[in-house]
């Protein structure tokens, strides 16, 4: 679109000579012999640049510029003076007009230069606004992708979780019943019982089995809780290993393997504990799991340990079970690879491993032997002292 240009002056010789000298330029030239009448113009028509005489028979031309840069800011405004003097300029500068040129007008290429380089710096102005449009669109638009990517993950950690559950669920009923049969058994005696002392000491173990089946039940029910909403706080690694572990070795309980936790004291990670909760346990789920295609005869042990390594934080899940053919190791971080059974295996447990690793600043290793063990190594950040 060209430029247009409104020229102010109330002599018409003077707007007769802009109209010559810019006749083949290709600007869409407007003229005004008073000033209210360029302010109709702007008000109506806005324009890239005005030519302003500073004297008018109405208006200054000063009143001019101000009303121009008020309808649209970018409108650039050159003063045209009579007598130089630097009241005049300054005050016209400091209103933000581009430039000013001399009466009598006769430095034809001082003239053109000026309007040339007035509208080349609005639409330098002009390119930079978009330009910024531009980048503010994009970061919007990927603000709202991390978004949903946030949720989507959430989500994603959440259901796997739930995934996971089912498979412990069956150990765990296991677990839960025979406390529960043990309270059934002394209900029944207590039924018959008219010896009060022996209806006490029945009654005192009730209550000792009730307990454990409620640690179970918190356990259950604090580790299905939605991580979401849970703060950072410094975790206490040695306690969320034990009960990751804990949470492990009910569902697994008539397996046989043995689990050995070596986590340095008073270690702190800073995270959301649920998250490493799940994270651990999804570890030594796969580790225990290892085992069972295992020829038995092989020692079944899986090692949870954790230290400092200056500035590291190293957690590492190993196990001696059946590894990890070379060919499969890039793949067991990707969602939904499983070698396991339909039922057993989401093939989520890693990849969620992952997510939550890098989300905390870490990085994950894996070293596997077929036949002779596997390790997963986690380093994080330690936090500074
Ligand atoms: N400790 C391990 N030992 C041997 N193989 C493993 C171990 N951990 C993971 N894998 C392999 O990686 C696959 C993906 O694991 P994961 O993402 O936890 O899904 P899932 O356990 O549901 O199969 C497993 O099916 C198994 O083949
Ligand atoms: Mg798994």
């Amino acid at each position: 679109m060209s430029k247009h240009i409104l020229i102010v002056d109330d002599e018409s010789a003077i707007l007769e000579v802009f109209r010559t000298l810019f006749s083949d330029d290709g600007y869409r030239m407007t003229f005004a012999e008073t000033g209210h009448e360029a302010i109709q113009v702007l008000r109506s028509d806005r324009a890239d640049l005005v030519i302003t005489d500073k004297n008018l028979p109405d208006l200054n031309g000063l009143e001019i510029l101000k009303v121009a840069k008020e309808v649209w800011p970018l409108t650039e405004v050159i003063i045209v003076t009579g007598y130089a003097s630097l009241d005049t300029v300054l005050a016209a500068m400091e209103l933000d007009a581009y430039d000013y040129m001399l009466k009598p007008l006769h430095n034809i290429f001082d003239i053109k230069n000026k309007v040339r380089q007035a509208l080349d710096k609005q639409e330098m102005t002009l390119e930079n606004q978009r330009l910024l449009k531009h980048l503010r669109e994009h970061a919007l638009a990927l603000e709202r992708a991390l978004e949903e990517r946030k949720r989507v993950e959430a989500e994603l950690i959440q259901s796997e979780k739930l995934a996971g559950i089912g498979t412990l669920a069956s150990g765990i009923a296991h677990e839960v019943s025979s406390p529960l049969f043990g309270i059934l058994g002394l209900a029944e005696a207590i039924l018959d019982e008219d010896d009060l002392v022996l209806v006490r000491q029945y009654a005192g173990e009730i209550v000792e089995y009730s307990k454990q089946i409620r640690d179970i039940v918190q356990e259950m029910s604090a580790y299905s809780r939605t991580a979401r909403n849970e703060g950072v706080v410094p975790v206490e690694l040695k306690r969320v290993c034990e009960d990751a572990v804990r949470l492990v070795l009910r569902s697994k309980k008539l397996e046989q393997f043995d689990i050995r936790t070596v986590i340095e004291d008073g270690l702190l990670l800073m995270a959301r504990p649920n998250e490493i909760q799940q994270m651990l346990v999804n570890l030594v789920k796969n580790a225990v799991e290892s085992f069972e295609s295992a020829p038995l005869e092989r020692a079944r042990v899986v090692t949870v340990r954790a230290w400092l390594e200056h500035p590291h934080i190293v957690i590492r899940v190993s196990d001696s079970g059946q590894g990890i053919p070379s060919h499969q190791v890039e793949q067991v971080f990707d969602p939904f690879f499983t070698t396991k059974d339909v039922g057993k295996g989401t093939g989520l447990g890693l990849h969620i491993v992952y997510r939550i690793v890098v989300k905390n600043r870490g990085t994950i290793s894996v070293d596997s032997v077929e036949g002779t063990g596997t390790t997963f190594t986690m380093r994080f950040p330690a936090q500074d002292a």
